[in-house]
């Protein structure tokens, strides 16, 4: 691939959350216009790419991962021609935009389902997947949807079931079907003639279905049961080329799936450039290692050893294709929360997550607040949360028989609703100034003391710590195109690693102990003229020294020339 077509490699991408984002209007609702207006202060942090979740017309079921229309704009968010102003605008600046396109399924609002479930033919009755019941009526597999309950719902009309891997309201398109691909691939040249700079893929690795839909044998708790008959499935590496042959190949464009249950095999499947398929992808592994008994939802905290384990596979396993680096997501929980100490040290340890994260190889992509170091929410009552997959936890927790407390510790810790408070511009009003009406969804108590306002006044602050991460990523070739080695793999405390080219070498140091150790760097790491770039405390002595203290939380970038 040509120097030129690798932008998306340098780029540094910000997660707009639409809904949380701004409000424009005070209708409690953040939107386009709003984006508009906060983009000086995203150019001002540095990222040169947005990526916004669904803004699309849907019932919001699952919050816009449910569209009605792939051609309507949600108007809580605004217009199409407001769309087209925050492009410009964007572009102006130099900020490329991606949506959020989910294309595994749509609303049962959309037309085309509307259509397929009148009767057996008509030109949309196999835009989606139905099943006649067994010879008892019941669902033709055993397959358990992501939120909870049988991922098949029954329908009269047809007398049969059509499979929804994610809520009812969100039935599966078949791809199986030649018409459906080509409609879809029409309406995503549709939106990049509009002059979006690309797509971020809704659970990509789930498009292509085995069709002798078996049951699922008993699973461990990372996996859904039906990954069996949907992940990675036999024909989705075809799927995927004839999108990119179709569309993609056609625009300068940065295209980034998220793929659920996805292997490094597979990753490197995906993300090869001499395969034409995606330019990245987002994986889970990280996001497994605090899973426990119940899956997602519990109360285990991760090991530094699986995080070094996980990090280091896919910086080095994905040598021919690419990371897509991420802490955090709309789907996630914070991350100074989860992987850091969002008390005494929130500041440190969110800016120790973000070094060790943005000095890796890939993309790195920062989720609205967490450069704020935005913590985890309480919701007081769980009848709070407004998440379908939370709801669902909550359901399903109380009918096992988990007591109240229980229930409250692990939505706390892992709810996605944790992710969707609303962005607190100012250190004062009721809402912070994302709205000056109730938001749609409740507001975090500690924006009275994290906030934007307050961040952009304190030089130390996390904010500022992040708009240094992104300078020296843009400045210092070898934070993109380095080789990546781990440091003291057995090291209990300390996450060190090593990038380098032939012509630079950048040592990062993250401690994720809560107290002050002593470090020794080994001899082969040591180099005289390590010089250090950046850190999360007052300046120490520029020099590398082979003897160190480290502080609570403390990270430490070292560069030298070769
Ligand atoms: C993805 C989205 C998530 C959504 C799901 C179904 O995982 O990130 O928010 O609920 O797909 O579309
Ligand atoms: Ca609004």
């Amino acid at each position: 691939m040509s120097k030129q077509q690798d932008w998306w490699k340098e780029s540094i991408v910000y997660q707009i959350y639409p809904k949380s984002f701004k409000d424009s209007n005070n209708d409690g609702i953040g939107d386009i216009r709003g984006i508009i207006q906060k983009l000086e202060y995203l150019k001002y942090l540095g990222i040169n790419v947005i990526w916004l979740n669904p803004i699309f017309e849907s019932p919001m079921v699952d919050n816009g991962y449910d569209i009605s229309n792939y051609y309507k704009m949600n108007l809580d968010f605004g217009t199409k021609d407001e769309l087209k102003l925050l492009v410009k605008e964007a572009h102006n600046k130099g900020i490329k935009i991606i949506l959020d396109l989910p294309v595994n399924h749509t609303s049962n609002q959309h037309k085309w389902f509307i259509e397929s479930a009148k009767n057996e033919d008509n030109k949309y009755s196999d835009y989606y997947i139905w099943k006649s019941p067994k010879k008892d009526g019941s669902e033709p597999n055993n397959w358990i949807s992501s939120f909870g309950g049988s991922a098949w719902e029954y329908n009269s009309n047809r007398n049969k079931y059509y499979l929804h891997c994610f809520a009812k309201e969100q039935p599966d398109l078949n791809w199986e079907n030649p018409n459906l691909r080509k409609d879809i691939y029409k309406m995503m040249r549709y939106w990049l003639d509009f002059g979006i700079d690309g797509f971020r893929l809704d659970v990509i690795s789930l498009l292509s279905k085995r069709q002798d839909f078996p049951d699922s044998p008993p699973q461990n708790k990372d996996t859904k049961n039906y990954y069996i008959g949907v992940s990675n499935g036999p024909r989705i590496h075809e799927f995927i080329q004839e999108m990119n042959d179709l569309v993609f190949s056609k625009y300068d464009v940065m295209i980034v799936g998220e793929t659920p249950n996805t292997t490094l095999e597979q990753a490197i499947l995906y993300t090869s450039p001499k395969r034409k398929e995606m330019n990245m992808v987002f994986q889970f592994d990280h996001m497994h290692i605090d899973y426990g008994e119940l899956g997602k939802f519990s109360n285990v905290r991760f090991k530094l050893s699986d995080l070094k384990k996980v990090m280091t596979k896919w910086q080095n396993g994905l040598e021919e294709g690419w990371n897509a680096l991420y802490w955090s997501n709309h789907d996630q929980p914070r991350a100074v929360t989860r992987f850091g100490d969002d008390k005494l040290y929130r500041k440190e340890s969110a800016k120790m997550l973000g070094t060790l994260l943005h000095m890796m190889k890939g993309t790195p992509f920062i989720f609205q607040g967490e450069e704020l170091g935005m913590k985890n929410v309480p919701f007081l009552f769980l009848e709070y949360y407004q998440d379908i997959e939370t709801r669902g936890e909550i359901e399903k927790l109380k009918s096992m028989g988990f007591d109240l407390s229980f229930i409250e510790k692990v939505c706390y810790l892992k709810s996605r609703d944790n992710a969707r408070t609303p962005i607190p511009w100012t250190n004062k009003g009721a809402y912070n100034g994302f709205s000056n009406t109730q938001p749609w969804i409740r507001v975090s108590p500690d924006n009275i003391e994290i906030n934007v306002e307050n961040e952009l006044r304190d030089k130390q602050s996390v904010f500022f710590y992040y708009r240094e991460l992104i300078r020296i990523r843009k400045k210092y070739d070898v934070v993109i195109n380095g080789k990546y080695r781990l440091v003291d793999a057995d090291d209990s405390d300390v996450f060190a690693y090593i990038r380098e080219t032939d012509k630079e070498e950048l040592l990062v140091i993250c401690s994720f102990s809560d107290s002050r150790i002593n470090y020794v760097i080994s001899k082969e790491v040591m180099k005289d003229n390590f010089e250090l770039l950046l850190s999360n405390y007052a300046r120490r002595n520029s020099q590398l020294k082979e003897n160190m203290i480290l502080k609570p939380y403390e990270s430490l970038i070292y560069y030298r020339k070769k």
